[in-house]
């Protein structure tokens, strides 16, 4: 099953100069959280912007379609085809996580949502592509605690395909 995460301001911008565009360690521990155990799939460009590493406890998928790209410890595919025929051979949750070109094309694979929504207005260069949101249904959005090192206004929200 594909699932989509990521965090975004209350604009859409998901990024800037391929990292995050805030701090919010509360999100990044919610990522970890929900992502752990399970598999991620990301593009080159946010893969490099991590440091070329994959994060612990978790299986990758880097996309890219360069033949002779090459990474450590990380699984490399080369098309959506690839990732479904994946999915579809080994059991659990495949998590994609960005960035703005994968979430194009993975979205209608996808079958929930984690959205961290960030009420507030940041600087960057990358956004969440239009979404046909009518297709999607809120299943819960729980506010996220705010203190000193998480300044913001911010919710966790879930949603299924509407009609799932
Ligand atoms: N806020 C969040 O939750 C969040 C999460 C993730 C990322 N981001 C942000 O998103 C931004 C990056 O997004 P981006 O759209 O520029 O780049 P990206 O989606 O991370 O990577 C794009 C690259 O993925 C590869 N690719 C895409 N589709 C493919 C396909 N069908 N088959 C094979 N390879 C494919 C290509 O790599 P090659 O060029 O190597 O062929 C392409 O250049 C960064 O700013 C990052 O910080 C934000």
């Amino acid at each position: 099953m594909l699932i989509a995460i990521w965090a975004q301001d209350k604009n859409g911008l998901i990024g800037r100069n391929n990292r995050l565009p805030w701090h919010l360690p509360n999100d990044l521990r919610f990522f970890k959280e929900t992502t752990v155990n399970h598999t991620l799939v990301m593009g080159r460009k946010t893969f490099e912007g991590m440091g070329g590493r994959p994060l612990p406890n978790r299986q990758t998928i880097v996309l890219t379609r360069d033949k002779e790209y090459h990474a450590d410890n990380v699984l490399i595919m080369h098309s959506l085809d690839e990732v479904l025929a994946y999915d579809q051979e080994n059991e659990g949750e495949i998590f994609i996580a960005g960035g703005s070109a994968i979430y194009t094309e993975f979205l209608p694979h996808c079958e929930k949502i984690y959205r961290t929504f960030i009420e507030a207005s940041f600087e960057g260069d990358a956004y969440f592509p239009l979404m046909l949101w009518n297709k999607w249904q809120l299943i819960e959005r729980k506010q996220g605690q705010r203190d000193e090192k998480n300044p913001y206004r911010y919710y966790f929200e879930t949603y299924e395909r509407a009609g799932s």
